[in-house]
């Protein structure tokens, strides 16, 4: 049985969506799709995606211990997608003997990152607790992913679509992951599958990084240039200077840093091959397709 908490968000609707069919869905005697308020227009559209697969919304709320202990009842792999750090999951996927966990990571790869920024250093100790309570039972699984392909590219992450500037920090030759929606999806829907057997387990690293697409942001300006015909300019900011006066709190110039810096760069090490060998299982989508569909305006 596979539970996906926050299934009706943004990364958790489409890894529903994605072990809701083949070849994933064959796979699972259960997927319990976990929702606040099962009965939502959010919720009914997951349902009506089932098509006869072994699946069912499940009423789930992390400040409702009772319905996090109902909900992951007899569940052997949880995918966490919550927006936030939420340790009652954890305490639920603990309590309730599960024996993969996939905690709700999907960005940058802050491992060894040494930072202060409150959501990492939040999904760090999330996992920490997970990896000590759980012990040797629990398989916990953190699923780094860089940027989203489909929401990376605009002005909250310094492309500024409206003016055609576009803001590297460091250097404007920084390469810089962006991974699908879709990709995501199937990366994880593999690894909870790998991680749950038991003849493939240890294959699975504790921590996975997954690289859709690396470029960079001159690479970007080139192929916008090239689809829309208009010029583009790049400005780039020193780190020094990015950094005076940046919070803690300020998460989207935090990503701007942490990708001048080099840490969303996944296109040299990564763990693309365990997931989808030579590509055999689906092409990953590239930022040039991206592009060339329309996806960055100009
Ligand atoms: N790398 C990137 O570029 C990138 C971009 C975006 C997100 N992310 C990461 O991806 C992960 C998922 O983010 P997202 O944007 O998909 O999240 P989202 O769209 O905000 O969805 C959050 C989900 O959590 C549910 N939820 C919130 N509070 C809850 C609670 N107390 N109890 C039960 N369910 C609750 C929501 O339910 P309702 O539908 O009821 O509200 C919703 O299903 C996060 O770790 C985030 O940091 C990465």
């Amino acid at each position: 049985i596979v539970a996906v908490a926050g299934s009706t968000g943004s990364l958790g609707k489409n890894i529903s969506k994605a072990l809701l069919q083949p070849p994933y869905v064959s796979s699972f005697s259960e997927i319990r799709l976990l929702a606040r308020s099962p009965t939502s227009d959010k919720a009914k559209e997951l349902e009506s995606l089932f098509a006869g697969a072994p699946a069912r919304v499940v009423y789930f709320n992390t400040e409702d211990e009772k319905s996090v202990d109902e909900a992951l009842k007899g569940v052997d792999i949880v995918v966490n997608a919550l927006t936030h750090a939420d340790d009652s999951v954890v305490d639920g996927v603990i309590r309730n003997k599960v024996k993969v966990y996939i905690p709700s990571e999907f960005g940058v790869d802050h491992k060894a990152y040494v930072t202060d920024v409150n959501v990492w250093v939040a999904k760090k100790a999330h996992v920490q607790k997970a990896v000590e309570q759980g012990g040797g039972n629990l398989k916990v699984v953190s699923i780094y992913v860089g940027l989203f392909l489909e929401t990376g590219f605009g002005p909250w992450l310094g492309y500024d679509t409206t003016n055609n500037v576009y803001t590297a920090v460091g250097s404007s030759d920084a390469i810089i992951t962006y991974t699908s929606l879709d990709d995501i999806s199937n990366s994880v829907a593999r690894l909870a599958l790998l991680s749950a057997d038991p003849t493939t387990a240890a294959t699975v690293p504790a921590h996975v990084r997954i690289s859709g697409s690396g470029v960079s942001v001159k690479q970007v300006q080139e192929l916008v240039e090239k689809k829309s015909g208009k010029k583009i300019t790049v400005k780039v900011v020193p780190l020094d200077e990015w950094k005076e006066g940046l919070k803690s709190t300020d998460v989207l110039k935090q990503i701007l840093l942490a990708a001048g810096e080099g840490w969303l760069n996944y296109s040299k090490v990564n763990s693309n091959e365990l997931v989808n060998p030579g590509e055999s299982l689906w092409k990953w989508k590239t930022v040039e397709e991206f592009v060339e569909a329309g996806g960055i305006s100009a």
